[in-house]
């Protein structure tokens, strides 16, 4: 066996700032901070994989070796991931357990801070409302633990994250400690209230990794009462515009819920562009879940006309990009309960916000849960063959999980051939 120096030092994956995508024959190691990308094969991956601050470079290099002459190249590209700051090579042993499966950190994760809200929009999946009063109870734990097991981008939403007591809190320790930071808010408490006044909208001016969403419900006073039971249309146009008069270009959001949404939405484009020529809008369809559970709803195809009418309207309106890489858009599914995640008020976490509050758990800090839906087939023309629901449930774990079980299991035939009841089982 060559000898080689610091054979017996202890190489750890830098985790925070290593990302691994997964491509068709191959992997990139990606450096989050500088963006710096290699390409590498099933082996170096494994070799990561190792590199848990456990073992010295020596034990590491024996356990994968196929034979002598691997032994230098091995170290070589040990050393050459240290170089570029992937590794670090400690001296001595590491007590704490890291999780080295750089392909199934939850890089992204939503963090509901409350479930109170000051609206009480008719349609709220998440059941928001005055009434609510549950809150996370020290963010910052759960901030750090997320920003520990490798946690890129955060987006913060409840309820209403404003009316979090520490939200300024949480929004400096989240600009330190995350690539990217989203605020989601209905924007109505921007700038009142006593604690929050001119604050909030200081301290994302001079973070600029915090990107702030303000959802419009509808665009007249009267329409938005009806949705949000409150009058305050002019608070939140006021607060848009204190954004973009402060150089914050922020991301106004709407629920196309109802058919008068048509107007509402295309009234909110063309106010943006006229007023700070945005095209940073978006319009998304709604969600039957929540406050909306049981109630029939048929407004896709107004939606999808809204949509190929803006598009027209509007040639260079802002293609959104998705925080998702592209090429894990091919995955076999979406990426929920392994690259992202949703923590709720109790720290339990789900797979998405569509999943119920009911399929909360704590499991997710297993490895195997995640590879479970890492490796999960989202409802396929395969699995599904010819049932009449695949239109709905195409592409999306939570809704064919949800119509398999108004139909009965033992008719989804998706939820057969994937053994979907034995995950579902362990999220609890
Ligand atoms: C639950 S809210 C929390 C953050 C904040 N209160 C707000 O309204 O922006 C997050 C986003 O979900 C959207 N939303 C709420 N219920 C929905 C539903 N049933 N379908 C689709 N989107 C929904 C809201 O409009 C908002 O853009
Ligand atoms: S959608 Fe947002 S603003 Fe409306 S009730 Fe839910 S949490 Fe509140
Ligand atoms: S009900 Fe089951 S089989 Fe039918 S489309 Fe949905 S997931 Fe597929």
């Amino acid at each position: 066996m060559i000898k080689v120096k610091g054979e017996n030092n202890y190489p750890i994956i830098e985790t925070k700032i290593s990302k691994i995508i997964k491509m068709k024959d191959f992997f990139y190691l990606i450096n989050t901070v500088n963006n710096t990308k290699f390409k590498i094969n099933k082996n170096i991956y494994n070799l990561i994989k190792e590199m848990n601050g456990r073992q010295t470079i020596n034990k590491i290099v024996n356990k994968i070796k196929k034979d002598e002459k691997d032994y230098d190249v091995i170290i070589k590209y040990i050393k050459k991931l240290a170089k570029n700051g992937f590794v670090t090579i400690n001296k001595t042993e590491i007590k704490e357990k890291i999780e080295t499966e750089l392909l199934l950190k939850r890089v992204h994760s939503q963090v509901e801070l409350t479930r109170q809200c000051n609206l009480d929009c008719y349609y709220c999946y998440n059941n928001c409302s005055p009434n609510e009063d549950k809150y996370l109870k020290d963010p910052i734990k759960t901030l750090e633990k997320l920003s520990k097991r490798g946690c890129e981008i955060i987006e913060l939403t409840g309820g209403e994250p404003l009316m979090h007591p520490d939200i300024k809190k949480v929004l400096k320790f989240s600009s330190k400690n995350f690539s990217l930071v989203i605020l989601l808010t209905n924007g109505v408490l921007l700038t009142n209230g006593v604690l929050l006044t001119n604050d909030i909208v200081n301290l994302i001016k001079m973070n600029k990794n915090i990107k702030v969403h303000v959802s419009l419900q509808a665009f007249n006073k009267r329409r938005y009462y009806q949705v949000t039971n409150k009058y305050c249309l002019g608070k939140v146009l006021a607060n848009i515009d204190l954004l973009f008069k402060n150089g914050i270009n922020p991301r106004v959001t709407t629920v196309f819920h109802d058919k008068y949404s048509y107007k509402d939405c295309n009234d909110i484009a063309n106010y943006l562009y006229k007023n700070y020529g945005s095209r940073n809008y978006s319009v998304s369809p709604l969600i039957s879940m929540g406050k909306v559970k049981n109630k029939k709803l048929s407004i896709e195809k107004e939606y999808l006309n809204f949509m190929n009418d803006l598009i027209k309207k509007h040639p260079s309106f802002k293609e959104h990009r998705n925080i998702i890489e592209k090429s894990e858009l091919n995955h076999k599914n979406c990426g929920a309960g392994w690259r992202s995640t949703i923590i709720q008020y109790d720290n339990k976490e789900r797979p998405c916000t569509m999943f119920e509050t009911k399929y909360a758990t704590k499991n997710f800090d297993n490895i195997e849960l995640r590879r479970k839906f890492y490796n999960l087939k989202a409802p396929n023309n395969k699995d599904c063959k010819d049932c009449p629901h695949l239109k709905f449930c195409k592409t999306c774990i939570c809704r064919g999980w949800t119509k398999a079980n108004k139909i009965g299991i033992e008719n989804c035939n998706w939820a057969l051939s994937n053994d979907v009841k034995e995950i579902m089982k362990q999220l609890k």
